[in-house]
C-alpha cells in the first residue's frame, strides 16, 4: 500500500509570499532545540517531541524557499547527541527516512538540493541509505540547498580539517605557506559554503552546543524561547526582519 504523498509547490501557496528584499540573508543556520521540553510539558515521551518537529523541518523549508534563501543549514544530530539514551536516538536517527519519505517529492518538485555535513559513515545505514539516496536524487537542483547537519560537532570538524591538512603537507599538496584562513575553509566539512549570515535558535538556550564554531565567527545570532515544534513561518519572518535591521560591521566603523 502506497503512503498518501501531500504534493505542492512551495511558491504555489500564496499566504505567505514573500519577495526577496534587499538584505535576506543568503545562508541561515538553525539549532533546532526543545523537542524534548514540548513533549514533556504534554506529559508525553520525549520522543513525540521529535516527531513533531518535523513537521516544523518542513514549514521552515518552504519559508526558505519562499523567501529565496540560498542556504538552510539545520542542526540535526550532535556528536554530543550519542549520550542520550539509545532509544531516543535511534528514533532521532530514524528521522530522516520519514521526513524524506514524506516530503521529497516536494522537495524535488522545489528545486531543492540536500546536503550533510558532519561525520556521516558513522551513521546507521537506514539514515545514511535514506539520505544518501535524496542527496543523490537532488544533486543537480540549483534552487535552495537544505544541508542536514548530521552527527555534526565543530570541533570533529576543525581536528579533522587539521589531520587532512597536516597529511596534504606531508604529501606536498599543500605549503605552510600557502594556509591561510581561506585556505583552512576549504578543509571544513562546509568546504564551498558561505558562512551562515544568522543564525537561528530555539528553545530557549542561549549557546552554541559545539555548532558551526569556525563559521559563525561574524554571524548574527536571533534566539527565541519558541520550542522547535511550535516554530512557525511566521516566526521564521520575524528573525528574518530583525536579521534586516542589523548592521554588519564585520570590524570595520
Ligand atoms: C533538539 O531537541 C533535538 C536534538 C537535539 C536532536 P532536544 O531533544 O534537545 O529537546 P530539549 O532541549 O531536551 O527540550
Ligand atoms: C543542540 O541541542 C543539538 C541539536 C539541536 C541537534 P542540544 O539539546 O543537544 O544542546 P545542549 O545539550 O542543550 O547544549
Ligand atoms: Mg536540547
Amino acid at each position: 500500500m502506497s503512503m498518501k504523498i501531500p504534493f505542492f509547490n512551495y511558491k504555489q501557496t500564496k499566504e505567505l509570499e514573500v519577495q526577496r528584499v534587499e538584505n535576506t540573508p543568503d545562508h541561515i543556520a538553525i539549532i533546532m532545540d526543545g523537542n524534548g521540553r514540548w513533549a514533556q510539558k504534554r506529559g508525553l515521551p520525549r520522543i513525540a517531541g521529535h516527531k513533531e518537529g518535523v513537521s516544523a523541518v518542513n514549514k521552515v523549508v518552504k519559508a526558505a524557499v519562499n523567501s529565496n534563501v540560498k542556504i538552510l543549514t539545520l542542526y540535526t544530530f550532535s556528536t554530543e547527541n550519542w549520550k542520550r539514551p539509545k532509544s531516543e536516538i535511534d528514533f532521532i536517527l530514524r528521522l530522516p527516512k520519514e521526513f524524506l519519505h514524506i516530503y521529497l517529492p516536494d522537495l524535488i518538485s522545489n528545486n531543492v538540493r540536500i546536503e550533510t555535513i558532519g561525520d556521516f559513515d558513522s551513521l546507521p545505514s537506514y539514515t545514511r541509505e535514506a539520505v544518501q539516496y535524496a542527496i543523490d536524487k537532488t544533486k543537480d537542483n540549483d534552487g535552495l540547498l537544505l544541508n542536514f547537519a548530521l552527527n555534526y560537532g565543530s570541533r570533529l570538524e576543525i581536528v579533522h580539517a587539521v589531520k587532512q591538512i597536516i597529511s596534504d603537507i606531508d604529501n606536498s599538496k599543500l605549503s605552510i605557506d600557502a594556509l591561510d584562513d581561506s585556505q583552512f575553509s576549504n578543509y571544513l566539512f562546509t568546504n564551498g559554503l558561505s558562512d551562515p549570515d544568522l543564525l537561528i535558535r530555539t528553545g530557549g538556550e542561549q549557546r552554541l552546543s559545539n555548532f558551526l564554531l569556525w563559521q559563525l565567527a561574524y554571524t548574527e545570532f536571533w534566539f527565541t524561547d519558541v520550542l522547535w515544534p511550535d516554530f512557525t513561518e511566521e516566526n521564521f519572518l520575524s528573525a528574518l526582519e530583525e536579521y534586516q535591521q542589523r548592521k554588519r560591521r564585520y570590524g570595520g566603523i
